[in-house]
């Protein structure tokens, strides 16, 4: 069924994807709020500069600007042919550079949003605190646990704004998870499974290189600034990904959404107490250093007992694409991209015939007198399981920026402050610090390292 015949009134669907036999889903396309409707307290208008104007900054300027609480004042980028690719993704112009510092220094400016290599986050974090800039930053938030602590010290110190960059978590479709979660309807929840697969070079990160890429329109050095000097890699710049010196693996590319989806469904907001990963580079074997496929099991303690948490990415069989699956006692969740339903568990108490098959009829006879005379009402069938989907051309990035704009006036919460990043940031490094030690890793609240 396609989403444009769906009228916003619900519409009921019997049958497929009911775990309970008979059962039927009733769906319903989900009202976001009107972006363009939204405005900041007292209608300021917040003016941003963009630390990395690539594939994710880019992308974030095309969100932004269906963002009236939010303009583009100005960019920096290390490969000069990116700050003209930033200006046609936004469709206006504006001031760039090639050093972000000058844009720190700009007075006009509220606050940076910065979509780096993962080895950048923490730099340009703390410099754009210390200038009094409020930050929006691209996930994993962090390239390390000590990276992530320093920014949150940081953010803290400055008093300043932040927002990690997994827009899923101002998704209406996450929002709805979390109440049909908070409602109990789940009852005890002690397993989640994750996935986000593709089938593509692209989503192996294998991406195009221009013809342009030199020494003279990339700024090499400007590029290496923390990590330890080698020689200019047109590979390295482009496909960072893969490398340890920049990247994070699948850990900060996918695992970090899901973790941060998790975190904002469930309410966990903590690392892990371990993590076990397996995996390896079985089909991108392009000298990559991170696996191109990745399966981490992780124990969450929560106050009713252990949540045990497995997500899996693989890079070479996309089936199951972006998925969440929750199970409860009484029911199960299912996330897709687009999509949340639940599905109540059908726990009636029945008479099983099943463990009474090895008794003797007069057993059986006694054993079923008994169990009518414990139940004498027949209880009603479990309600209808619900699902509820996005409408088309929803965009979570411009929610989740819309969002930050507006922490910026109120100076109130966001929904993904430092904390929140620097949690779901840790999952991401437990997971590749397992798969690279071969064995299972620990959170050490104590020393607020992963011990392995
Ligand atoms: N939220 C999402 O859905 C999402 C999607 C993709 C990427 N990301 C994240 O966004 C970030 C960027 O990823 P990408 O795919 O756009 O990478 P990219 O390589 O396409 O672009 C990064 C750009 O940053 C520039 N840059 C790096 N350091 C800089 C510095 N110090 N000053 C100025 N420019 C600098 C580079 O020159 C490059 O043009 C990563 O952290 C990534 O994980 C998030």
């Amino acid at each position: 069924m396609k989403a444009q015949w769906m009228s916003r009134r619900d519409f009921v669907r019997l049958g497929a994807g009911a775990a309970v036999a008979g059962a039927a889903v009733k769906s319903t396309l989900l009202e976001p709020p009107e972006l363009a409707a939204q405005a900041t307290a007292g209608g300021r208008k917040i003016r941003f500069g963009i630390v990395g104007t690539g594939i994710r900054g880019c992308d974030l300027l095309r969100s932004a600007r269906n963002v009236s609480t939010g303009v583009c004042v100005g960019s920096a980028d290390l490969y000069s042919t990116r700050l003209q690719a930033g200006k046609e993704a936004y469709g206006a112009d504006f001031d760039t550079t090639g050093d972000y510092r000058r844009l720190l220094d700009r007075k006009d400016v509220d606050a940076i949003l910065i979509a780096t290599s993962d080895h950048h986050h923490r730099r340009i974090t703390l410099d754009a605190c210390a200038a009094g800039k409020d930050v929006y930053c691209e996930k994993p938030m962090s390239h390390s646990v000590a990276d992530g602590y320093a920014m949150v010290e940081g953010v803290a110190a400055h008093k300043r704004i932040f927002q990690a960059g997994s827009q899923r978590v101002s998704s209406v479709l996450y929002e709805k998870a979390r109440e049909i979660y908070a409602s109990g309807r789940l009852g005890d929840v002690h397993e989640i499974d994750a996935q986000w697969n593709r089938n593509s070079p692209g989503g192996a990160w294998v991406y195009p290189i221009p013809p342009d890429a030199s020494p003279e329109t990339i700024d090499w050095k400007g590029f290496l600034v923390d990590a330890p000097e080698q020689p200019f890699d047109t590979k390295k710049f482009f496909r960072w990904r893969c490398f340890r010196d920049f990247g994070s693996g699948l850990g900060g590319d996918l695992f970090v959404h899901l973790l941060s989806g998790i975190q904002v469904i469930t309410g966990i907001h903590t690392p892990a107490s371990r993590a076990y990963s397996t995996g390896g580079i079985y089909h991108f074997k392009d000298g990559r250093e991170f696996p191109d496929l990745l399966k981490t099991v992780y124990d969450f303690p929560t106050e009713n007992g252990n949540i045990h948490l497995h997500l899996h990415c693989n890079q070479a069989n996309s089936d199951g694409d972006e998925g969440i699956k929750i199970y409860g006692s009484t029911g199960t969740m299912v996330l897709t991209g687009k999509t949340v339903t639940f599905t109540p568990q059908d726990v009636r108490p029945k008479f099983e015939s099943y463990g009474w098959g090895g008794m003797t009829a007069a057993q059986r006879t006694k054993g079923l007198e008994e169990f009518k005379a414990a139940h004498p009402e027949t209880l009603p069938a479990p309600g209808d399981g619900e699902s509820f989907m996005l409408p088309q051309g929803y965009d979570d990035t411009a929610a989740h920026l819309g969002n930050f704009f507006n922490a910026i006036v109120t100076r109130e919460h966001v929904v993904e402050d430092e904390l929140f990043g620097h949690n779901a940031a840790i999952g991401c490094h437990m997971a590749n610090q397992s798969f690279f030690h071969d064995g299972v890793v620990r959170w050490d609240a104590e020393t607020k390292t992963i011990k392995a």
